[in-house]
């Protein structure tokens, strides 16, 4: 870390940090971190069973939420480490107000090629056209169903009809790609899930299938189901095929149609993990910097930041929270670790 440290007289802290800005963020094990999500707020207006009790009380205090201008400020500095890639997530993040014009902020930072945001859709219909001329380009939504009752079973709540009309929204905005993002435990259907690829088929969405990860007390209820078996059940039943093209730096794995475009992804964190690969740290909306989903290391970024840090201390801690990036989660053998709910990193 020491050849880290900018000379402490040096008269030019941006000259000071040139070197490590330069290589970007490396960990320990060799990862280069290119990818930053958000979560603008841990709040949300659904109760998924698996993520949130129905009357959670551990939600952030308002007084630690960082601003707009805070979390734009703290972004500024991942990017300026080489950061590319930026997600906004929740929670719920379209409950934030001025989301979008949070979003416009980011896009405009040089360096940012990639601007995403995680939904749960239900308030997509009012925000997909703002979300779009603020330089969002993809889109994540969480659905787990179509059908109705089982959507309100699973959510608390009764908004699979908000959630359908968000996604025909952002359809019309023109995306530049919008994935479903389902997750699978040991209670749902295999028929369930067939209805959802045959719907996302049908509006050109990608349908990705993830396991459940015991994440708090709500994500310990379920149980996972290793989804390699049943994906490649699902995808013959569709004639879809394995493919390598899509196989990026993200931990899906895709099946595409005859045109070799991707239909249908897994994300199988529990049965067969992909840190080797990860290229991700996350920050929560008081501005904590958690360097795993699935381990308790973590930096308190905003904290520092409203204790007057300056760029060249925040860029230090940064560079401290990479070097303590564990090396993998530990899900399977020690599922009781993470005590912390999924909303307040948004997977
Ligand atoms: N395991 C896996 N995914 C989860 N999500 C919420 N809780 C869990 C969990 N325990 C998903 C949501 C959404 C995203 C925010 O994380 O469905 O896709
Ligand atoms: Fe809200 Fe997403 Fe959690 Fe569901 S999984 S309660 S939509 S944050």
């Amino acid at each position: 870390m020491s050849s880290f440290i900018p000379n402490q007289n040096s008269a030019s802290t941006a000259v000071g940090i040139a070197g490590p800005a330069e290589q970007g963020l490396i960990d320990r094990f060799h990862r280069r971190i290119d990818y930053l999500r958000v979560s603008v707020t841990d709040r949300c207006d659904l109760r998924c069973q698996y993520c949130l009790p129905e009357d959670f009380k551990g939600f952030e205090e308002p007084a630690n939420w960082l601003s707009h201008a805070e979390m734009a400020r703290l972004i500024g500095l991942f990017v300026g480490f080489g950061v590319k890639k930026i997600r906004l997530t929740g929670g719920e993040p379209l409950t934030r107000r001025g989301v979008s014009d949070l979003a416009a902020r980011v896009a405009a930072l040089p360096g940012v090629t990639d601007l995403a945001i995680s939904t749960n859709g239900t308030r997509l219909a009012r925000h997909a056209a703002d979300l779009k001329r603020a330089g969002v380009r993809r889109l994540n939504v969480s659905l787990d169903t179509l059908d109705r009752d089982a959507f309100r079973e699973i959510t608390r709540r009764d908004h699979l009809q908000d959630v359908l009309d968000g996604l025909d929204a952002a359809h019309r905005e023109g995306f530049e790609s919008i994935k479903i993002n389902c997750v699978v435990h040991h209670g749902s259907h295999e028929d369930d899930i067939a209805r959802l690829l045959q719907y996302t088929m049908g509006k050109g969405f990608i349908l990705r299938l993830i396991e459940t990860m015991p994440m708090g007390a709500s994500g310990r209820q379920y149980q996972y189901v290793n989804l390699n078996e049943m994906g490649a059940r699902i995808a013959e039943r569709f004639g879809l095929i394995p493919t390598v093209e899509h196989r990026g730096p993200g931990p899906a794995r895709y099946w595409a149609n005859a045109g070799n475009i991707p239909m249908l992804g897994l994300i199988t964190p529990m049965s067969q993990h992909f840190c080797a690969s990860c290229n991700r740290v996350r920050l929560s909306v008081d501005g904590t910097l958690y360097l795993c989903l699935g381990q308790d290391n973590q930096v308190p970024l905003g904290a520092a930041l409203r204790e007057g840090a300056s760029d060249d201390e925040l860029r230090r801690l940064i560079l401290k929270g990479i070097d303590n990036k564990p090396e993998r989660h530990e899900f399977t053998t020690a599922p009781e670790r993470i005590v912390r709910v999924m909303a307040k990193t948004g997977g």
